[in-house]
């Protein structure tokens, strides 16, 4: 007898810049994903630009812009983003497919340039509020009731390029203006908001780009100013409607130490801190934890907290803990021969974990470990908002796609979230990440698939956008049908 509640959470996964597309349209303003070209699991994905004498130049994530120099779409590169799977047109077909598989949830996200298209304006463009408008109706009528991430990687370029982005204390007065827009225009269409998209990852991914104090500082500052943002996010959307639900949004990746030398179960423990509880305990406890200190200290931190700043953080916690699970990873101090490649994964490999083709381990005990170890240690409602595999999927001659690998994972981490119930954790829901395949975020890719629902669209931008049911779309209504009882 499984342990999922009746009103259990069963659904899927988007994000606005990785879905949409219609990246120029009715007013919308660009993004750095619109200026972001595709990579593949060994090579990064580029960002654009026109330099002062007006030559074109490229930069990988974290590097700065040249003095004098502009983002800029080239024509030599092809952008993936900008089109996506075309959600903005196919939005009604792709619900419906949703609703047909007997989603209670879809989680999405809402593009902030297309309701601000340079994050400055004091008024929001109609056409883009209409827009997500219709598609929370659209759900609705097929009774699914919208989870919106208010912010999933996609600040506005502008205020990127030409106001210091995240390093600037006013970028926080935009976001929440943005967000209590949100709240305002969709109230009573939408009660599950998540304020930041996996806010950890910029502390989580940074030591794999460079090491530097500076790097360091400008973490830690943009996370602040990020915390308070989703502060005030949170307290204006509870006074807006009462039964709004806001939660933080954490890269959940597991981490165990390598060896049982006590120096790397040391390690790990910190690991835990600087990478997970970090934003968990800002977000859910309203204050940072006691190692914040000594991981400032490591690199010299030193930040711009007022008062008045951890006023709001106390006063802005969040109702739920949401997080995204794909796998774990492990820590060494010791010096390691076979280490993980690919994108996103970190440390030495783990001999008792198969790996996918994107170096990801699959490890369904570590999303059981994570959600008792939250649970614990927040005692607030979870859901795991992002769950699934990237991989390569075949059409076959007669159209239909077979991808038998793609249920097994599912398959054990739904069991793995039954055991955590059984176990006590107040686990509400599940949105399966890429419930239709959509652009790679790590690496910009169309051949990286997770969906259900399979788009005809490749890495070059070529294919029909036309939608299709693989074998898991019939497996996984099977599976919400039996609130999770039917795995088989
Ligand atoms: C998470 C993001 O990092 O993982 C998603 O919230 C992303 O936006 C997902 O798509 C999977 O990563 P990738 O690189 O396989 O798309």
């Amino acid at each position: 007898m499984a342990h999922f509640s009746k009103d259990f959470l069963w659904g899927g996964a988007v994000a606005a810049n990785q879905w949409e597309g219609g990246w120029n349209l009715d007013g919308r303003g660009p993004a750095m994903t619109d200026v972001t070209t595709g990579g593949t699991v060994n090579t990064p994905r580029l960002i654009t630009y026109i330099d002062k004498d007006g030559n074109h130049g490229t930069l990988t994530r974290g590097q700065k812009l040249p003095e004098g120099a502009k983002y800029a779409v080239l024509p030599e590169y092809h952008y993936p983003n900008h089109d996506a799977v075309d959600g903005y047109h196919h939005y009604k077909e792709d619900i419906a497919l949703f609703g047909e598989m007997g989603f209670k949830q879809f989680r999405m996200s809402i593009s902030w340039s297309r309701l601000f298209p340079t994050g400055l304006e004091e008024e929001p463009v109609q056409a883009g509020v209409e827009f997500y408008r219709d598609m929370f109706k659209e759900m609705r009528k097929n009774n699914i009731e919208p989870l919106v991430t208010i912010w999933h990687f996609d600040t506005p370029l502008y205020l990127e390029e030409h106001c210091g982005g995240w390093l600037n204390r006013e970028t926080i007065d935009h976001f929440v203006r943005f967000a209590k827009t949100c709240f305002t225009e969709y109230k009573g269409l939408v009660h599950n908001w998540l304020t930041f998209n996996e806010i950890n990852n910029t502390i989580m991914f940074l030591s794999l780009r460079e090491n530097s104090d500076e790097a360091y500082q400008n973490a830690y500052q943009h996370l602040h100013y990020q915390f308070v943002a989703s502060a005030k996010a949170v307290q204006v959307g509870h006074a807006i409607d009462p039964t709004n639900q806001i939660g933080c949004m954490i890269c959940g990746i597991a981490r165990y130490p390598a060896t049982c030398d006590p120096k790397d179960i040391l390690a790990n423990r910190h690991g835990w801190e600087q990478n997970i509880f970090y934003c968990g305990d800002v977000q859910c406890k309203g204050e940072y934890g006691t190692y914040a200190k000594r991981l400032w200290n490591e690199h010299g931190v030193k930040l711009d907290i007022t008062e008045e700043d951890l006023e709001e953080l106390k006063k802005g916690t969040v109702d739920m803990y949401t997080f995204s699970y794909y796998m774990s990873n492990l820590i060494t101090t010791h010096k390691v021969s076979d280490m993980v490649g690919g994108n996103f994964s970190l440390g030495a490999r783990n001999e008792y974990l198969q790996y996918s083709d994107w170096g990801w381990a699959t490890d369904p005990i570590g999303l059981q470990y994570y959600l008792e170890m939250i649970y614990d240690r927040y005692h607030k409602p979870i859901m795991v908002v992002e769950n699934g595999l990237g991989a390569y999927d075949t059409v076959e001659e007669d159209g239909s796609i077979h991808d038998p690998f793609r249920i097994d994972y599912y398959r054990v981490h739904i069991e793995a979230m039954d055991k955590a119930l059984e176990n006590g954790v107040d686990l509400i829901g599940y949105t399966t990440w890429g419930c239709i395949d959509v652009v790679s975020a790590g690496t910009g890719e169309m051949r990286k698939r997770y969906g259900f629902i399979y788009v005809d669209m490749d890495d070059e931008g070529k294919g029909s956008m036309a939608r299709s049911r693989k074998d898991s779309f019939f497996w996984y209504k099977k599976v919400i049908a039996s609130n999770g009882e039917d795995l088989a």
